[in-house]
């Protein structure tokens, strides 16, 4: 208390035009170092202090700029070098689909880093003291009053003067601010051990209590037993077993349902002496056998097996179903054709069931016949 440092003389207004009238005024004098407080902000002051852009703004561009560079190098790097995937047909470097991402993580680092910056470099933080700290000027200038303090570091400091310059300009309560210089160079206790500890401390202590009120005291079974059951999961071990492996191989012969052997692989004069369309051509068979001739078979053998292919120039045209040769083969051989493909044409057993080729077979056979009629169909 007892080294006293003067900080700035201060004076106190009633209204905001007043304090307006008196930054600018003090600014024209050419007052350098000195600082208005208002209790809320009063428009037009920064123009009147005659005070520069803020370099706050320089911060966020630097940091907006960085975030739009890493977010956008990490996704290049994602999905063009480390893990390049085709999603929806777009390009590995699909800028577009990238710009949602850009903007969040420019913005996202434009704030922080803004936030902190003003914290850190602006405002000095962990500093907390202030010369002004605990004044009656600051308790007005808080309430309804609005102050200006010129500090006594400015170049034109001088004391009559100010008292007269203020006086003129209508401030109450013109007096000088002193500093005590301990308080204000005293190392601030916020990173401290001491401090620090007592966090630490309380952290244990609260994440302590927490695990052991909820996972001792108060805990109950969570409810699981619709995943927890018994039965045997594809992949998984098991102990009904011997060898523990919940999957196990098909006893030797098994036929899966819809999946019987085809006897005749690579033989077709057997196929074409020993199986017989086991369907009749009733309407209900006809129209599987047109629904499913058309939609397997006709884009290379065209919808009235013409050998007219929709796929004419990408593969090789086949030929008409309508030959001599097709309508004395038998349902049988045909049958082979669909089973076992025919040089370039490929299997279709997997795309189609016993029934539905033996049908196909029977809306062939009614093909064949409308371009060559026998006499007695016209009966
Ligand atoms: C991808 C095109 C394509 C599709 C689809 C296709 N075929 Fe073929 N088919 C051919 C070609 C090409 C040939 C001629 C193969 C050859 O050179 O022996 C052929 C030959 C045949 C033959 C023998 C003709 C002959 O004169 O030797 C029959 C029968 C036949 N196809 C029936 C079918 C049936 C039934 C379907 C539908 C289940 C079908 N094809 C689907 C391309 C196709």
């Amino acid at each position: 208390m007892d080294e006293k440092v003067l900080y700035s003389m201060t004076g106190l207004f009633d209204t905001p035009d007043q304090i307006i009238e008196a930054a600018e005024k003090v600014s024209d004098k050419g007052y350098t170092k000195f600082d208005v407080h208002t209790p809320y902000p009063v428009h037009g002051m920064d123009g009147a202090m005659k005070l520069p852009p803020s370099k706050l703004g320089y911060a966020a561009l630097v940091f907006g700029l960085s975030g739009t560079l890493t977010a956008l190098t990490l996704m290049y790097w994602m999905s063009v070098i480390d893990y390049p995937n085709i999603i929806g047909g777009k390009p590995f470097f699909a800028l577009p689909a990238f710009i949602p991402i850009i903007f969040e993580v420019t913005v996202l680092a434009a704030s922080v880093a803004t936030v902190l910056t003003m914290l850190f470099v602006f405002f000095k933080f962990p500093n907390n003291v202030h010369p002004l700290h605990d004044t009656d000027y600051m308790k007005a200038v808080s309430s309804d009053k609005y102050g200006i303090s010129i500090q006594s570091e400015d170049p034109l400091y001088d004391e009559a003067e100010i008292t007269v310059l203020l006086g003129e300009l209508g401030a109450y309560k013109i007096e000088e601010v002193y500093y005590d210089n301990d308080e204000v160079l005293e190392k601030h206790n916020i990173f401290e051990p001491k401090f620090i500890g007592l966090l630490l401390v309380l952290v244990i202590l609260t994440s302590g209590t927490a695990y052991f009120v909820l996972n001792k005291l108060m805990f109950l079974p969570p409810f699981n037993w619709m995943a927890n059951q018994g039965k045997v999961i594809p992949q998984e071990n098991h102990t009904l077993f011997a060898d523990t492996k919940g999957m196990r191989t098909p006893v030797q012969g098994t036929v899966a349902r819809g999946y019987l052997p085809y006897p005749y692989s690579g033989q077709p004069e057997l196929a074409a002496a020993n199986l017989a369309n086991p369907l009749l051509p009733t309407e209900e068979n006809l129209a599987l056998g047109k629904s499913k001739f058309n939609t397997f078979c006709s884009p290379c053998h065209g919808y009235f097996a013409e050998g007219d292919s929709r796929l004419n120039g990408k593969f090789p045209n086949p030929p008409s179903l309508h030959s001599a040769k097709l309508r004395e083969w038998t349902d049988g051989r045909i049958y082979h054709v669909i089973v076992e493909g025919q040089n370039v044409m490929p299997s279709y057993s997997s795309q189609m069931t016993r029934e539905e080729r033996w049908a196909t077979i029977l809306y062939i056979r009614t093909l064949q016949r409308s371009l060559n009629a026998k006499e007695s169909d016209l009966q």
